[in-house]
């Protein structure tokens, strides 16, 4: 039996030299120490013994199970120490290593003087209105007082989804749908995209943005236009900005005008910026017709607007003196950087 006790204490041994994880040592502890462990059967059979022998082999045996714990204890904390540093290595930081780039966006130019235009309008009382950019043809022409056959809708070409469905050419059509649901007092501008058939050049695009504004209360005039718009350009451009009116038709408003601002490049004499002008357009305007008030449901004996719409491109190349439209939509983050 001593025999057999020190075979089951070098098999012991020698498995747990083996086992390099938790896992087999576990199996180990089970195999020789378990309740149907190789010395647990033996510890049975101590009944067969002879009185002198049975302390000899109980203390042997007590002796073995005590060394096999303690070393099963000792190669389970090696084995952790060596997991532990195992994966401090692998984890190991290099707090001097350069950090990971994460570059954000930033604002496109046109959104950068939308903003500005918003929060000059916005500061004067106006709301900001939203619509569709597809859009009826009854909200884009019609209830604007342009007639199927008006010539006005040869300038302002379109896509057609069908006959009756397009994509708007202007935001006028946003102020029918304000003025339909909302009574007057109104004061809203609305910024949005637009469409045209146009091919694409250095001033031209399918696809560009328009500033809608209108304003409809009682007993409002001419001179609210004017004042509103002036004020607007000074705010924009400088306190010193310059704008004219120029007798103009649009056939949503009755009188009709384009306001142009002095241009600043060459103080009104003529230069290339302005094309030897002294003026460059910036909107049109108008007192809102009778007809597209009463189109809406607004009574035109009591209450009186004005409207105007500008096209945010022109503006925007204005003010950070950009020569080509299509840069705007080219994505080239060269040109995008610069703002
Ligand atoms: N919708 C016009 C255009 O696209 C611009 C415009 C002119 C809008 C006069 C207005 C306005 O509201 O009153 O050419």
């Amino acid at each position: 039996m001593k025999q057999q006790l020190e075979a089951i204490k070098a098999a012991a041994d020698e498995a747990l030299r083996a086992a390099d994880s938790n896992q087999l040592i576990e199996s180990v502890r089970v195999r020789f120490l378990g309740k149907k462990g190789e010395l647990t059967a033996i510890l049975k059979q101590m009944g067969s013994l002879s009185p002198e022998e049975r302390p000899l082999i109980g203390q042997l045996a007590n002796q073995i199970r005590a060394d096999i714990e303690r070393e099963i204890a000792e190669r389970t904390a090696e084995i952790s120490a060596a997991e532990s540093s195992r994966k401090l290595a692998a984890e190991k930081l290099d707090v001097t290593m350069p950090g990971t780039k994460h570059p954000l966006g930033k604002k496109h130019p046109l959104e950068i003087v939308l903003d500005e235009v918003k929060e000059i309008f916005l500061g004067m009382g106006f709301e900001v209105a939203t619509g569709p950019e597809v859009e009826y043809d009854y909200y884009n022409f019609e209830a604007l007082n342009i007639p199927k056959n008006h010539p006005a809708r040869d300038t302002q070409d379109t896509f057609y989804i069908t006959p009756n469905i397009l994509l708007r050419t202007q935001t006028s059509p946003v102020q029918v749908r304000v003025m339909e649901k909302q009574k007057p007092p109104i004061r809203i501008i609305s910024p949005g995209r637009v469409y045209r058939s146009d091919a694409v050049d250095a001033t031209h695009s399918p696809v560009f943005h328009q500033i809608e504004g209108l304003v409809v209360d009682k007993g409002v005039t001419m001179g609210d236009l004017k004042g509103t718009l002036a004020e607007f350009a000074k705010r924009l451009y400088g306190e010193d900005a310059v704008v004219r009116f120029r007798p103009h038709h649009f056939p949503f408003t009755e009188p009709s005008a384009e306001m142009d601002t002095m241009c600043f490049a060459c103080g009104g004499k003529g230069c290339r910026l302005c094309k030897g002008e002294g003026w460059i357009e910036i909107l049109g305007c108008g007192m809102v017709h009778p007809k597209v008030l009463s189109n809406c449901g607004i009574d035109p004996e009591e209450y009186s607007g004005f409207a105007f719409g500008l096209g945010l491109e022109r503006i925007v190349m204005r003010r950070f003196g950009i020569d080509d439209l299509r840069l705007f939509y080219e994505n080239d983050q060269r040109f995008l950087n610069q703002f």
